[in-house]
């Protein structure tokens, strides 16, 4: 008999296209047949599915509530204001309690805007950077969201986006006249900016400031000369980074600054809020850029924000943050050593990944999240790590996945197929930042 969770999955399958609303929810790249998929509650670290299973939560997907879920701080300050009405006619003074905060926080910029996610703002500050340097092209390192601007990079080959987004993506629906108009650069990589500087007509450098890959500073100090000098707007997109491992951008630990920076996700703890910040300077030459939604005037994600930014202030949570991804790293890095297990470690210290170094890697990721969740704890080899990762977490992560890493072991060393114990189909491929 199949769960309420799966049956549910299997009725979402034949109305909703894709099943899911976000691509990183589909339950096939974690476990297919077998992720419980949807949630009745979530608290704190802990997750209940439909049939009222509660779940330790080691991959907190995806990045959105550093604080913890259903924070009591942030949800009383939302559910008190929402009491005098979350929308009306008029505006609400968060929007420029909020603006005033970011620019604080980045004394750089001059001006805020608000969204409600992490595309729509990369969507804005695509509009606003074309606007500003007169020229239509652009040039991008990551993932930017789901809009036209973005995936026509795939329209000259479905191989464009491999190194920043899912591999071979088909981009049915984007219009073939953006064709040319977005040119992919990898990290680090100075040949591929070298071919970027070429490109005429281009307008926009819009990056990740850390995705997988640790930036090598003069890539980004040659990255913000080349802007200076050729009127290129540079924008940072740090709707994931952001407000992890710093009172903000993490650009703020490398001292480079864009012209146009996204903040996201963790800034309202769930609440759905996003940002745009620009340069002073712009601001006049943004005036003429349509950029309205009726939604980017609801209140509680400003209201979230404000809470949320004022305990990430008072508590350092991107200090505590980046120190319990540590431990987590460390503890990959033990047991893979005890049990003489080649993996990679990697990624930001608040988003530690790791990926086994075996061809069956994704068979061993699919046995690894089958084994976790039989011990109720959802995994995969990312962890967005947030406060309420406490350290009897840990421990009991640590002990499940001593057990799992011995079983791994043994079938490298023996020569044993995995797919005799696993239970589902393997895991299917999900985005490039996630499996490396
Ligand atoms: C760097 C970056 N930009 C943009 C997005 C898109 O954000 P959203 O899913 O809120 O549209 C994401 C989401 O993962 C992201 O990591």
């Amino acid at each position: 008999m199949k769960d309420k969770n799966q049956k549910l999955y299997n009725e979402a399958r034949k109305i909703i296209p894709n099943g899911t609303m976000l691509f990183s929810k589909k339950p096939e790249i974690y476990l297919p047949g077998k992720w419980p998929t949807y949630y009745s509650k979530a608290k704190k670290a802990y997750v209940w599915d439909l049939e009222k299973k509660r779940y330790l939560d080691m991959y907190f997907g995806v990045g959105q509530n550093t604080l913890g879920y259903a924070n009591f701080e942030v949800d009383t300050e939302v559910n008190k204001s929402n009491k005098n009405g979350n929308m009306c006619s008029l505006n609400s003074e968060q929007d420029v309690k909020l603006a005033k905060k970011l620019i604080k926080i980045h004394p750089w910029a001059g001006f805020a805007r608000f969204a409600k996610s992490g595309g729509e703002a990369n969507a804005v500050s695509i509009r606003y950077a074309r606007a500003i340097s007169k020229k239509d092209k652009i040039a991008i390192c990551g993932y930017h969201g789901w809009h036209d601007w973005y995936l026509a990079a795939n329209l000259k080959s479905k191989k464009k986006l491999n190194d920043h987004h899912i591999q071979e993506l088909k981009v049915d629906g984007v219009p073939k006249a953006l064709k040319n108009t977005v040119h992919p650069f990898r990290m680090n990589n100075f040949n591929d900016l070298k071919k970027i500087k070429k490109i005429k007509g281009l307008g926009v450098i819009k990056m990740e400031v850390y995705r997988e890959k640790k930036p090598n500073i003069k890539f980004l100090k040659d990255i913000r000369k080349h802007c200076n000098k050729n009127n290129i707007v540079l924008i940072f997109d740090e709707c994931t980074s952001g407000f992890r491992e710093t009172f903000g951008g993490i650009h703020k630990k490398y001292k480079i600054y864009p012209d146009l920076l996204m903040l996201g996700k963790a800034m309202g703890n769930g609440y759905p809020i996003t940002s745009i910040l620009g340069r002073k300077k712009f601001i006049n030459m943004v005036s003429n850029c349509f950029v309205s939604s009726t939604f980017w005037t609801e209140k509680s994600g400003a209201v979230a924000a404000l809470k949320t930014i004022e305990i990430m202030q008072r508590d350092k949570t991107y200090k505590k943050i980046k120190n319990i991804g540590q431990k987590i790293k460390k503890i990959w890095q033990q047991l893979s050593t005890k049990h003489q297990l080649k993996i990679k470690i990697y990624g930001l210290d608040s988003i530690p990944c790791f990926q086994f170094l075996y061809k069956n890697h994704l068979a061993y990721k699919t046995f690894l999240t089958q084994e976790m969740l039989k011990n109720r704890i959802l995994a995969t080899t990312q962890i967005y790590i947030s406060i309420a990762h406490e350290q009897k977490h840990l421990q009991n992560y640590k002990n499940k996945l001593d057990n799992i890493f011995k079983s791994i072991s043994e079938f490298e060393k023996k020569n044993i197929p995995v797919n005799r114990f696993l239970e589902s189909k393997i895991s299917e491929v999900g985005f490039k930042r996630y499996t490396n």
